[in-house]
């Protein structure tokens, strides 16, 4: 029998800001394979449980497990080296370099080599190899987010956390995304996303938790959760986009 071990677990994680308590009692489990959603309204929790799955916030208690390894107090780049990276919430580039120059900055785990970063990078989004020369800053937000898609995977990780990677972008150029990100989850890189709409999160993922107020209050596929989620959604104040 082959016992799976989650590639990612939040067991009973409470987090907060300060004085502030954010997350209550927080599990969460992102499997070896797919892609998990985490969805809820504004102020919910969803990017402080991706600030604490990636170190950037040291929970007051519980513990986060990378391949059922503790991690819990690891500082982001020493989680970054054994496996685990991130795109936070907004656009992780660097405005004033070339996409080349971007892509070179980031050779985060030992033995990566430079020119299959950049191999890499061009082979998945093709986009990026034309404009290359050109200073991240200048390119489209999507082209944007393929560019920080493309330095969290250079390090070839473990688990992948991307936040609201559809914030102010067309549809359509949402959508391309998605369908890049399925890809990478297909070719074995799990997911764990923040979306704020949740029409978009039920199409694309494969478990979908909601989140309101520091709690997840449902876990579940997309058929499973879907009530739910509109019910969770129609009591928030103000509504968000759904
Ligand atoms: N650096 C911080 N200092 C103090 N409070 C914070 C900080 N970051 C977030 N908070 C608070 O923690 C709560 C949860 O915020 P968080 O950013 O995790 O929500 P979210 O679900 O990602 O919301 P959104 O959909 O708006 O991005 C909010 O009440 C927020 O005001
Ligand atoms: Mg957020």
């Amino acid at each position: 029998m082959t016992v799976l071990t989650a590639a990612l677990e939040l067991r009973g994680v409470n987090a907060g800001y300060g004085k502030v308590a954010v997350l209550h009692d927080v599990d969460l489990v992102v499997p070896e394979r797919g892609i998990v959603a985490l969805l809820g309204p504004n102020g919910a929790g969803k990017s402080t449980m991706l600030r604490v799955a990636s170190g950037r916030t040291e929970p007051t208690s519980g513990a986060v497990y990378l391949r059922g390894t503790d991690v819990t107090g690891r500082s982001p780049e020493r989680l970054a080296r054994t496996g685990l990276c991130s795109v936070p919430e907004g656009r992780a580039v660097f405005p004033n370099l070339s996409v080349v120059d971007n892509l070179r900055m980031w050779t985060y785990r030992p033995g990566v080599k430079r020119k299959d970063v950049e191999e890499q990078a061009y082979a998945r989004f093709p986009r990026l190899k034309e404009r290359r020369r050109q200073l991240a800053g200048k390119l489209s937000g999507g082209e944007q987010q393929m560019l920080a898609m493309s330095r969290a995977l250079t390090a070839n990780p473990d688990v992948l956390l991307l936040d609201e990677i559809s914030m102010g972008l067309a549809p359509v150029v949402t959508a391309e995304l998605f369908a890049l990100v399925r890809q990478i989850a297909d070719d074995g890189t799990p997911v764990l996303l923040v979306e704020q709409f949740a029409r978009t999160a039920l199409e694309v993922a494969d478990t979908v938790a909601v989140m309101s107020q520091g709690r997840i209050r449902v876990t579940g596929s997309p058929d499973e959760v879907r009530d739910s989620v509109l019910e969770t959604y129609l009591h928030a104040h103000p509504a968000p986009p759904v």
